[in-house]
């Protein structure tokens, strides 16, 4: 073992998630590991390690397909950037020309950023150039950044490649608790057609979807937004916007910074009629993203057809007069397109306050499937918790039917933040497979074009609406009206 006059290592130990390695918490290794836990990223884990003897070279072992990286001390930020799942169609040879281009830059060590990116880097010209790279894989790296650059990396990625800031200290990490997973169980043993259900969610209207969007991209010329960047002025345009029609349906909502920079999270709360601890949240995100080189970012489908979603609901709330027995809250995260930074801000501050979320469904892209695939439904295949996957799956097939269900390796939104805190978590997503979009993190991500679908958008907002009323339990004012 290591003697106390040893200088502590500092490394990075990369690993396949599993909630297996958190698990035990008698166990030294597992709770080495949750101390420090710095987040999950394309499906890895990663933790960054001061005290090594708390992983003893046979354990490590264990840890299959793991690796272990030194690290030097340094002020840097550390920024995950991963390759997004997507079909083998949006493969196309100027695409892998630029993850070559990308690659090939990153393995040339200390280049200063922006002399590798034909010297249209935008925001990267005028900040302290550098990049270090620590890790990487044919679809994904670990990079050191200085920390301006690391927020606006997300500018120079090639097309389909996210990335995410890495904290800078380590995060918790709480499996969803039994007791938490036995009442979405509850909730599924009981679950059967309500007719009030049927007729308040489909009082969702298309027309009013499609004049929504056409706002959020400016596509009807009304808002001016060119991007909803988190850094852009049309985020905080868009989300002014937002605020006000969420209230205009009686919900009371705030503007809420968690980064500086960065546009706030729009949180908008219902109050409870019966029960007060418990809370259902649904989400989506309302920033932005465009392709290199370009301002423009309609984000039309990513992820405008959420946030569509989301503020049909509430507009279908008002029309309806529904009143809720637990506390809802509806949330339009912001930086989700920086590695789910508005979500991570919000699921903490309500893990802090112990807060009792019993179900959270993000929307991500539901507007699009390729042509002559059938409307669809697509549920994460790897992080969310899998009991409210199959809440929704069950809710889709009797409110919505039309919608094909299937899982989708496309991974990871705001759900992950309150997944990775313990709070019953999926995600609806618009493939039964991985991303097919053309236009994703494309400025061509408009409303009006060939695979934007704003029914397919109607049925998925349908089910999280109708998954929202179940889960929260609801009052009807004006019940007989909708018989
Ligand atoms: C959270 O809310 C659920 C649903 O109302 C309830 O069953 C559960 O006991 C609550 N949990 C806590 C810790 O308050
Ligand atoms: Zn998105």
């Amino acid at each position: 073992m290591f003697s106390s006059s040893v200088a502590p290592l500092s490394f990075l130990l990369l690993t396949p998630y599993s909630p297996v390695l958190f698990i035990d918490n008698d166990d030294v290794q597992a709770r080495c590991l949750t101390n420090s836990f710095y987040g999950i990223y394309g499906g890895q884990s990663v933790f960054k390690l001061t005290d090594p003897s708390c992983l003893s070279v046979e354990s490590f072992g264990t840890l299959e397909g793991g690796s272990l990286l030194p690290l030097s001390e340094n002020t840097h930020q550390l920024v995950w950037v991963q390759e997004s799942a997507v079909d083998d169609a949006l493969r196309t040879p100027d695409y892998e020309e630029e993850v070559y281009t990308f690659l090939k830059f990153l393995n040339t060590e200390s280049l200063p950023i922006n002399a590798a990116l034909h010297g249209s880097g935008q925001e990267f010209m005028s900040s302290k150039p550098g990049v270090e790279l620590l890790h990487s894989s044919a679809s994904s790296a670990l990079l050191a950044v200085d920390p301006d650059s690391a927020q606006t990396i997300d500018t120079i990625l090639p097309r389909f490649w996210k990335s995410a800031i890495l904290p800078a200290s380590p995060v918790s990490y709480l499996p969803v608790p039994a007791p938490a997973i036995d009442h979405i169980k509850g909730l599924l043993s009981t679950l059967k057609f309500d007719p009030v259900i049927a007729s308040t969610v489909n009082s969702l209207s298309i027309s009013q979807m499609r004049s929504d969007i056409r706002f959020l991209t400016n596509e009807d010329g009304r808002s001016g937004i060119v991007t909803r960047h988190s850094f852009a002025s049309g985020s905080r345009v868009a989300a002014d916007w937002l605020l006000e029609r969420f209230e205009e349906t009686g919900a009371t909502c705030e503007l809420k910074s968690f980064l500086v920079g960065f546009a706030p999270n729009v949180i908008c709360r219902y109050p409870s009629t019966t029960e007060t601890t418990s809370t259902v949240l649904i989400s989506g995100h309302y920033d932005s993203r465009g392709s290199f080189g370009s301002q423009r970012a309609p984000g039309g489908n990513d992820d405008g057809s959420g946030t569509i979603a989301l503020l049909n609901i509430a507009r279908a709330i008002a029309k309806t007069g529904i009143t809720f027995r637990s506390n809802v809250e509806l949330v339009a995260f912001a930086g989700e397109e920086q590695g789910l930074l508005g979500s991570k801000a919000y699921a903490r501050e309500m893990r802090n306050q112990d807060a009792n979320i019993t179900l959270m469904i993000q929307a991500d892209m539901l507007g699009y499937h390729a042509p002559g695939e059938p409307a669809q439904l697509g549920l994460p295949q790897s992080i969310g918790t899998p009991e409210v996957a199959e809440l929704v799956s069950k809710v889709s097939g009797i409110y919505s039917p039309e919608l094909t269900i299937g899982y989708s390796p496309a991974c990871c939104s705001d759900h992950q933040s309150f997944y990775e805190l313990g709070y019953p978590s999926t995600q609806v997503f618009e493939r039964a497979g991985p991303i097919a979009d053309p236009m994703y993190h494309n400025s061509g991500d408009v409303s009006d074009r060939v695979g934007y679908d704003l029914h397919q958008i109607r049925s998925i907002a349908k089910v999280q609406f109708a998954t929202l009323l179940h889960a929260a339990g609801f009052d009807l004012p004006e019940y007989e009206n909708l018989q």
